[in-house]
C-alpha cells in the first residue's frame, strides 16, 4: 500500500490525537457511529478547537480505514497483544508513519507521552518506544506489502457472492483509497469547477481532490451548490423531473436529491421521519434558494397525491459509502439487514400507492447489497403486476457519464471501484420503475 503525500511534521500537541483516540474507542469499543461520536456533545471532541477537530476526525478515519496494515507493521515487534488502550496509540502512530508520512520522531515522542499519560497504559511506556522504534525502521516495507483492508466477515461473504473474490478486494482497495468531494452545481458544471478549482467529471458533478474547508469555497453562501458524491447525483437524474411536474421524494432528508429536483423547477414534496435530518433539508434549501413543500411524516402511513413521479432513496446498509464512512463495517452487523429489507420492500409498496396512473418511480440505495437493490426490484415486479423497468436510453443526455456496462435488468448497479483512477465514486443501485397508464 502506498503512503499518502507528506503532510509536513506532527505537531507538538496532543490535543487532536487524544480526540482520535477518543472517537476510535467510541466506534471500536462501543460500537457508536463515528458522526455521532463527532457530534456528541459530551463526545471525545467537546471544546476542541476547530482545527484540532478536524485533525482528530482525520486521524481517526485514517486509522479505521487502515487497522489491519497498522497491526501487521505492529505484529513482529510485540510478543503479546498489549491493552486495548495501548494498542490503538499504537496503531494511531504506525498509521502516522507509514501512511500520512508524519515525522518520526513527533510520532514517536507523542504516542510515548500518550501511553505515559494514561494510567491504564503508563507502565508501557518502554516497550512503546522500543515497538515504535522498530516500526520507524521497519514499517514503512511491511506496510507496502499490506493488501487493503478486508470487510468483516459478515459483509465480505455477501459482496464476494454479489461480485466474487477478485472484484470484493478491488472494492476493498478503493475502501482504503477514501473519496474526494464532489459537488452538485446549481447551475453551470463548468464554471462551478473553474471557481473552486475542480474537475468536471462524466456524470457533470464537480470534484475536489483537497478542498480544504466546504464553507470556505466561493459560492457555499450563495448556494451555487451543494456536497453530493458523484453516484449520489444520479439517481434524480435518472427520474427526468420536469418543470411543473409533481415529485415526491419520500425519504427525503437531508436533501441532496431534493435540491437536484427543485432546481430542475419539478413542484417538489420532501417527505422525511427524521426532524433532525429534515433541519439540515430546511437549511440546505435556505441557503440554496430553492423551494420544496416539507413534511415530517411517516412515509408508511402518510397519505397524499397522487404525484406524476416518485424519487424513494430508502434506509439501506449505507454499505455503498464505506470509503467515506470506514466505521460502518466495524458498528454495523448482518442483524441490521433483514429489517431494513423489509422496510425497504413496505417503501416500495407504498410509493407505487402515492403514484398517479403511468407515473414514474425512482428507486435507489447506496448499498453494495443485491438484496437492497436487484433482489428487491424482483420481489416489487412479482408483487406489482403491470408494473416494469423502464430505464431511459442510456445513450441519451439524462444519464450522460453514465456506462452502458452498469446498467442490468433490474437496474444500474454502480461500485465503489468504478473511475478508480479519478478518485472512485459511491455503491450504489438504482432503478427507474413505471406503472401502467
Ligand atoms: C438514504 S437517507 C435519504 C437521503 C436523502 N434522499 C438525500 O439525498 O439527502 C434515508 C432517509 O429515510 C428516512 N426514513 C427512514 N424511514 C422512514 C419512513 N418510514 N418514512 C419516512 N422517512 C424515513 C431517514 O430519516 C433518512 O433521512
Amino acid at each position: 500500500m502506498a503512503a499518502q503525500t507528506g503532510k509536513g511534521p506532527a505537531r507538538t500537541g496532543l490535543t487532536a490525537r487524544r480526540g482520535a483516540l477518543g472517537l476510535l474507542e467510541a466506534v471500536l469499543d462501543r460500537g457508536e457511529l463515528l458522526s455521532a461520536a463527532i457530534d456528541d456533545a459530551d463526545g471525545p471532541l467537546a471544546g476542541l478547537a476547530p482545527e484540532d477537530r478536524a485533525r482528530a476526525q482525520r486521524l481517526a478515519i485514517a486509522v479505521l480505514r487502515h487497522l489491519a496494515p497498522a497491526d501487521a507493521v505492529l505484529k513482529p515487534f510485540l510478543r503479546k497483544p498489549p491493552p486495548p488502550a495501548a494498542r490503538m496509540i499504537l496503531r494511531l502512530a504506525v498509521v502516522e508513519l507509514c501512511l500520512l508520512d508524519e515525522a518520526p520522531h513527533g510520532v514517536v515522542d507523542s504516542a510515548v507521552a500518550l501511553i505515559g499519560a494514561d494510567p491504564r497504559t503508563a507502565r508501557l511506556k518502554g516497550l512503546a518506544n522500543a515497538v515504535l522504534r522498530n516500526a520507524v525502521e521497519a514499517g514503512p516495507e511491511i506496510w507496502a506489502r499490506q493488501h487493503a483492508q478486508r470487510l468483516p466477515g459478515w459483509l465480505r461473504g455477501r459482496v464476494q457472492s454479489a461480485y466474487g473474490g477478485r472484484l470484493t478486494a478491488v472494492i476493498e482497495t478503493a475502501h482504503a483509497a477514501g473519496a474526494p468531494l464532489d459537488l452538485t452545481a446549481r447551475g453551470d458544471a463548468a464554471t462551478l469547477a473553474d471557481a473552486v478549482g475542480g474537475i468536471v467529471l462524466p456524470t457533470g458533478s464537480v470534484r475536489l481532490a483537497d478542498p480544504g474547508r466546504v464553507s470556505a469555497l466561493p459560492g457555499y453562501e450563495t448556494g451555487a451548490f451543494w456536497v453530493q458524491d458523484a453516484a449520489a447525483a444520479v439517481p434524480a437524474r435518472l427520474l427526468a423531473p420536469q418543470a411543473g411536474e409533481t415529485v415526491l421524494d419520500l425519504c427525503a432528508a437531508p436533501g441532496g436529491k431534493t435540491l437536484q429536483l427543485a432546481a430542475a423547477g419539478a413542484a417538489v414534496t420532501a417527505l422525511d421521519l427524521s426532524e433532525t435530518r429534515l433541519a439540515r433539508l430546511h437549511q440546505n434549501l435556505t441557503r440554496t434558494g430553492l423551494t420544496a413543500t416539507v413534511v415530517a411524516a411517516d412515509a408508511l402511513d402518510w397519505a397524499g397525491g397522487p404525484f406524476e413521479a416518485v424519487l424513494l432513496d430508502a434506509p439501506c446498509s449505507a454499505t455503498g459509502t464505506i470509503r467515506r464512512h470506514p466505521d460502518l463495517p466495524f458498528v454495523k452487523s448482518a442483524a441490521d439487514l433483514k429489517p431494513l429489507v423489509a422496510l425497504q420492500a413496505a417503501l416500495i409498496d407504498r410509493a407505487l400507492g402515492l403514484l398517479a396512473p403511468g407515473g414514474r418511480l425512482v428507486f435507489c440505495t447506496c448499498s453494495l447489497l443485491p438484496e437492497e437493490g436487484e433482489a428487491q426490484i424482483r420481489a416489487a415486479l412479482d408483487r406489482h403486476p403491470g408494473l416494469a423497468v423502464d430505464l431511459p436510453d442510456l445513450a441519451g443526455p439524462d444519464l450522460a457519464g453514465v456506462e452502458p456496462e452498469w446498467a442490468g435488468p433490474e437496474g444500474i448497479r454502480l461500485r465503489p471501484d468504478y473511475w478508480a483512477d479519478r478518485g472512485g465514486m459511491d455503491g450504489f443501485f438504482m432503478t427507474r420503475l413505471r406503472l401502467p397508464g
